[in-house]
């Protein structure tokens, strides 16, 4: 029997650049690929997959009971991988409602009619998995020491990362209270290809390439722990086939920057001086600092990083340069919105 994933949210960043990994590293498996295409699921990010006949997009809501159920039932589905969600925090801070629907309520959705697929069609084989992509934004913010670990408590600040803490509680639920075989990925800040141009590298690498001020929050002092997308991907893939239900995984980048710093190593990168650097009023509630503790994923799944930061950024700068045909038209539209500091 052909083994099938779904996908939630494959569209997006993380998700689109976990289809292209998994169908490299895995080129057997079927994937379905469930997105609602919001503002930041595109799908030019899985362009080149159009005549795969292993991958099949279907456009739709997470809390679309029935789509749900009969995806998991006619596709045979054996391991469902959860990423879609609002995730833009400055949108949150500004209105929350679309992020307790997306995040609680579509998580929770998905959660119950697994459920029943497990237990009716599946007879609680315990092989089945729910994989859910949660954030280190749970665990609210660090002070100058110290790391989260998987133990830490959870202390949200903004309203998205409070609607992901709820989506990583109802997860947990499920397994303590039906049993169901969930895992929980905690990432920390993500970067690489795909990026949609409103958030912090993408938006400065474009920036740049227009010629424009790189907009810089407060002094540019908070600290975020970056991971370049790749290896969160290949931590997504071993949670899955190696992670031991009931359980959480942080997975952290251990490559902790100011802001101010991350910008600029790319400003010299570009060779461009700090004059491009806008300091903008800063984000209220903006936790200072985000590290988290990777013993876990190391010791038991045997998982690590593989590129450096210095690397990383390269790469993502090089692809931005060479896909202009798909960032421009989103900034162009995000421009038209003028929605935030991205329009000035
Ligand atoms: N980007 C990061 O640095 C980061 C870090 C830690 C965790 N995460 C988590 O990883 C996941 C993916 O993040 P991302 O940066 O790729 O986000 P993204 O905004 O780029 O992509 C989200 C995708 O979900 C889809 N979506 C939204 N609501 C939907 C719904 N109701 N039904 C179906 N599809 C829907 C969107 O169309 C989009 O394709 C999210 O759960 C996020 O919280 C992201």
């Amino acid at each position: 029997m052909k083994k099938a994933v779904l996908i939630t949210g494959g569209c997006g960043f993380i998700g689109a650049n976990f289809i292209h990994y998994m169908r490299g590293a895995h080129p057997e498996l079927e994937i379905i690929n469930l997105d609602k295409l919001t503002y930041s699921g595109n799908p030019d990010n899985l362009k080149s997959l159009k005549d795969d006949p292993h991958y099949q997009f279907v456009r739709g809501d997470i809390a679309d009971e029935d789509l749900i159920l009969s995806l998991l039932q006619e596709n045979n589905i054996q391991a469902l991988v959860h990423f879609a969600a609002e995730s833009h925090v400055d949108r949150s801070i500004s209105g929350a409602k679309a992020f307790v629907q997306a995040n609680v309520v579509g998580t929770h959705v998905l959660l119950e009619r697994a459920r029943e697929y497990w237990t009716d069609t599946l007879s609680k084989d315990s092989s089945f998995r729910f994989v859910h992509i949660s954030t280190d934004e749970i665990y609210g913010t660090l002070g100058e020491d110290g790391l989260f670990s998987e133990e830490s408590p959870f202390r949200p600040n903004s309203p998205y990362a409070a609607t992901k803490a709820g989506a990583d509680l109802l997860v947990r639920a499920y397994f303590e209270t039906y049993g169901l075989p969930t895992l929980i990925a905690r990432p920390s800040n993500n970067y690489g290809p795909y990026q949609f141009p409103e958030k912090f590298i993408p938006l400065m690498i474009t920036n740049l390439m227009e010629n424009k001020p790189v907009p810089i929050y407060g002094k540019g002092l908070n600290v975020r722990d970056w991971i370049f997308v790749t290896d969160t991907c290949r931590a997504i893939d071993l949670i899955m086939e190696k992670g031991k239900p009931g359980e959480a995984y942080n997975v952290g980048g251990e490559t902790e920057k100011q802001n101010i710093d991350v910008a600029r190593e790319v400003l010299a990168l570009f060779g461009k001086e700090e004059s491009y650097l806008s300091f903008v009023t800063d984000r209220p509630g903006h936790d200072l600092r985000y590290a988290l503790d990777n013993k876990k994923i190391k010791g038991e799944l045997g998982w690590k990083q593989t590129v450096a930061f210095k690397d990383g950024i390269e790469q993502t700068i090089s692809w931005y340069k060479d896909n202009e045909w798909w960032w421009k038209p989103l900034k162009e539209r995000l421009f038209r919105e003028s929605k935030g500091f991205w329009s000035k």
